[in-house]
């Protein structure tokens, strides 16, 4: 599966919901995250991410990512259509160790 990763953040631009064939995204306070048992692997949500925080779980390092979407994809609510990003979308783009204020 395809799995959202730390520059979503604080960012949640929500590109990504609008694209997603199955639409497997679920969403917290500031990020969102995909259910791995249910994307099937398409790949058309990656390029549509501002924030380039969507990654296919073939890359190396993701463990931790594939996990921790697994988990709030279990507790969140599905989200189908686009909303507003974040107010301060674009100056937490790119930002650092954003994963401590993720709000579960
Ligand atoms: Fe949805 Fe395809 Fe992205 Fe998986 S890879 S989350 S199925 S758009
Ligand atoms: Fe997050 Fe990118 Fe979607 S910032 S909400 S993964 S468009």
């Amino acid at each position: 599966p395809y799995v959202v990763t730390e520059n979503c953040i604080k960012c949640k631009y929500t590109d990504c919901v609008e694209v997603c064939p199955v639409d497997c995204f679920y969403e917290g306070e500031n990020m969102l995250v995909i259910h791995p048992d249910e994307c099937i692997d398409c790949g058309v949500c990656e390029p549509e991410c501002p924030a380039e925080a969507i990654k296919p779980d073939t890359e190396s390092g993701l463990e931790s990512w594939l996990a921790l979407n697994r988990d709030y994809a279990a507790m969140w609510p599905n989200l189908t259509t686009k909303r507003d990003a974040l107010p301060d979308a674009k100056e937490w783009d790119g930002k650092p160790d954003k994963l401590a204020l993720l709000s579960p």
